[in-house]
Parts: structure tokens; C-alpha cells; sequence
């Protein structure tokens, strides 16, 4: 039986990647799309979702519109050097004919999973705020998900969006906090180990010469990502991959080295989006505030090669 997932998605070019891969994979059901701020402002995020799956012949799945703003204060606003001014590396596809569904992001997530108990994986890769919204609507979703593998964090790595916060996070430390305080199973695929899975020209290459029209529309939106990866990282070839990864660890685990830590979000200062675990060697996870949280399974480690021929085997 496929798993379940509901992707929650702020469509940005690896974002769409790993939608696309998903619905590749037979290992995996897509049930729905919700969408929210991040690489995109909520709205184009849901355009971008309703175009993302009709290109994939897939108008059966629902579109549910997500938050427009984080938990507390409003969003800090696109990154359009990154993924374009549509998000979409700047191709601007023609809109969709298609609309999402009339409940929220958050309404979506609690009917879904509480008719379901045990059966969906939620699927965060964007910032964590509907995730926060839908336990605070139904908190007995903890209990009734299956699992929540979310691409978000950095450990005992620097930052993106900051030296101390990757994106996703840094865009709501507080939902990201409420998120890996809960008592359910939750995955963080952070920068630990996606900023370990290079994406290389010649890897991007077969996109390109593939028959598979969801790689010819990878091909398309990818050069204007990839361009400011080279430029930004010294030495970079090709792109990092995010949110793909918490697709391939959904598809096959075993490709990650996971520690089983206790995280706290910094919410404060320069610092503020900084996902803090337990020190590996040190007593912090005894001491608060990280004193009775759960334990979260933290990415350190990746067999890049072995993911990197997974996700390509899937579209090229
Ligand atoms: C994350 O931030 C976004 O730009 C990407 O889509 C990914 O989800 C990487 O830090
Ligand atoms: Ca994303």
C-alpha cells in the first residue's frame, strides 16, 4: 500500500521538483497540496500548486490555501533571487484553470488526518505555520497522524537565510517550535544533509534529454535557481537539493544517518529561526528548555549518490 502524504508546499522551483518527484513514486498516495508562504506569497504558492498538478495530469488531488502571514507578525516577505518573481525560475507558465478547495490549509489537514488515524504523513517544505494552525484547530492530530517528515532546520550547520536559520524555519521559528514540541513522530531533513546532495550540471542535463514531460518542465524552471546557487555558494556546481530529500526519505530512510534529539527553536535575537538540538556530547537535552520535549529524528548524514540516482531514476 502507497503511504499517504500530504505535501505542504510554498512552490519554488525545488519545491515543484519534489512535487513532481512524488507523484512519481509509486511508493507514495499525494492526497492533497497545501500551500503557504515562503519562497512565494500564500497566493501565488496556491497558483503555483494548481499549475504544478495540472502539468502533471493530476487535478484530482485538492488545493487547499494555506496562512498568508506566520503565527505571530507578518511574513518577512519572497525570495524572488531565488526562485523567480512567479516562482517558478521566471517562465511564466499561463495561469491554471483550476481552484483550490473551499477549507484552509488547516481545516484540510485535521479532516483528512482524523478521518485516517494513522495513515498520513504530513510533508512540510515550507515554513511550518499551517502545521502549527492544524494542531491548534484539533490537537488530537498528534495522535492521529502517522508521521510528520518536514525539510527544514539546520542542526550542526550554519544557515541559509541567516548564519544561524534555514529558510523554512527562520519564517516561523514560533510554529517551528509548536511543531517539534508535539508528541508525534516527526523527521527533520534539514541542511545537515541537503547541503550534502549535490545536484550537478550533468545531473540537471538529464532533465532536459528526458521523454518525461515533468522533466522537460524541470529543465525549464531550474536555470534561474541553479544560476543563484553559483553564485552565492563559491565553487557551487549545479543545485543543493531540499525539499526532495524529505521525499526520499519518505520512498527509503535507510539513504539517512537519523540522531534521536531533542530540538528547540530560537525565537529571539539574530539568532532567531536557529533549530537547537542537544548538544551530541553534552547534558542539555536534561536541562531546560530542552527538559521533557520529545525526541525528533534529526538527519545528520546521507548517501547523496544513492539519492541522487532515486530521485533522477524517477523523471529522467
Ligand atoms: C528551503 O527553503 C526554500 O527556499 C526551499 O524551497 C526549501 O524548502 C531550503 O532552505
Ligand atoms: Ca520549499
Amino acid at each position: 500500500m502507497p503511504q499517504k502524504i500530504i505535501i505542504d508546499t510554498d512552490p519554488g522551483v525545488d519545491d515543484a521538483m519534489a512535487i513532481f518527484f512524488a507523484l512519481r513514486s509509486p511508493e507514495l498516495d499525494v492526497i492533497g497540496l497545501t500551500t503557504i508562504f515562503g519562497n512565494v506569497e500564500t497566493e501565488l504558492a496556491t497558483t503555483n500548486a494548481l499549475r504544478l498538478l495540472e502539468q502533471a495530469g493530476r487535478t484530482d488531488i485538492p488545493v487547499a490555501n494555506g496562512a498568508d502571514n506566520p503565527l505571530t507578525g507578518p511574513f518577512g516577505g519572497p525570495v524572488p533571487f531565488v526562485h523567480g518573481d512567479d516562482g517558478q525560475g521566471n517562465t511564466n507558465f499561463p495561469p491554471p484553470t483550476t481552484r483550490p478547495i473551499d477549507q484552509t490549509a488547516a481545516q484540510f489537514i485535521v479532516e483528512q488526518v482524523m478521518a485516517a488515524p494513522g495513515e498520513i504523513t504530513l510533508v512540510p517544505i515550507g515554513p511550518l505555520t499551517n502545521i502549527a494552525l492544524a494542531l491548534r484547530l484539533e490537537p488530537r492530530i498528534a495522535e492521529n497522524v502517522k508521521a510528520v517528515v518536514l525539510m527544514g532546520g539546520n542542526a550542526l550547520v550554519p544557515g541559509n537565510a541567516t548564519p544561524a536559520a534555514e529558510a523554512n524555519i527562520h519564517n516561523d521559528p514560533e510554529a517551528a517550535d509548536v511543531v517539534f514540541g508535539a508528541d508525534w513522530d516527526v523527521t527533520m531533513v534539514g541542511l545537515d544533509v541537503t547541503h550534502k546532495v549535490n545536484m550537478t550540471p550533468a545531473h540537471l542535463d538529464r532533465y532536459a534529454a528526458s521523454g518525461d514531460p515533468l522533466a522537460r518542465i524541470i529543465a525549464q524552471i531550474v536555470p534561474f535557481y541553479r544560476a543563484y546557487f553559483e553564485r552565492s555558494f563559491p565553487g557551487a556546481q549545479g543545485i543543493y537539493v531540499h525539499d526532495s530529500s524529505a521525499i526520499a526519505y519518505l520512498i527509503d530512510p535507510a539513504l539517512f544517518t537519523v540522531e534521536r534529539w531533542p530540538v528547540r527553536v530560537e525565537t529571539q535575537g539574530f539568532s532567531r529561526g536557529k533549530t537547537w538540538p542537544t548538544l551530541p556530547s553534552g547534558n542539555s537535552g536534561v536541562l531546560p528548555p530542552w527538559q521533557n520535549r520529545p525526541l525528533v529524528n534529526v538527519c545528520v548524514a546521507v548517501d547523496a549518490a544513492r539519492l541522487l540516482a532515486l530521485e533522477l531514476g524517477r523523471l529522467t
